[in-house]
């Protein structure tokens, strides 16, 4: 699988030194209140899985899988939900996990639509971010590391649905994605 990849930017042991951290953090963050952790699918699922284990708090898990119309990497700016979530969010405080921020469209939108729908909190936590290609603002409140604008794959990004079980963040060799 080696052979697919350009380099690896960051190793297993940093990611998961960088996960408890964020941990222990969101841990101090939301003591005394009532925590749901959404995770959005499929990406952010091998990230929140080790994350939640580091939160020292009686919380709970809800996932909502979505795409942004169109193909590939360009977003658009209209999310489809594809499973929304099985709990209502309402006087919750909802944490979303994000496997990487890249447009900033899909989380401005979904942080919109859970505040309309009546949450008491909504913030981020996002694995990866990719600041130069942001066209729309969203706050990052917990974020584990900034990437450069490359395409990215492993510990839960995929490229077309592949490498999201690499134990590793890397970026992907360009011929494989630039003559599409
Ligand atoms: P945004 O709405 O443009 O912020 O898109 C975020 C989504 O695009 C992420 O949840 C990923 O699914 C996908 N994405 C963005 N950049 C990459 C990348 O480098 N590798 C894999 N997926 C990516
Ligand atoms: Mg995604």
């Amino acid at each position: 699988m080696e052979d697919i990849i350009k380099d690896i930017l960051i190793k297993e042991d940093e990611i998961q030194k960088r996960i408890k951290e964020l941990g222990k953090e969101i841990t101090n963050d939301y003591k005394g209140k009532d925590l749901v952790v959404i995770g959005i699918l499929k990406g952010a699922v091998i990230f929140m899985a080790e994350l939640v284990k580091s939160i020292e708090l009686p919380i709970t898990l809800d996932f909502m899988s979505v795409s942004s119309y169109g193909k590939s990497s360009i977003s658009t700016g209209e999310v489809r939900i594809i499973k929304d979530l099985d709990f209502s969010v309402e006087g919750k405080d909802l944490l979303i996990v994000e496997d990487i921020i890249d447009t900033g469209l899909t989380l401005n939108y979904l942080t919109e639509l859970l505040e309309k729908r009546g949450a008491n909190s909504v913030k981020i936590c996002t694995l990866l971010d990719k600041p130069d290609r942001r066209t729309v603002g969203v706050k990052v409140d917990y974020l584990g590391f900034e990437v450069p604008d490359e395409f990215i794959v492993g510990y839960g990004l995929d490229y077309a649905e592949h490498y999201r079980n690499l134990p590793f963040i890397g970026t992907l060799k360009e011929e494989l994605y630039l003559n599409e």
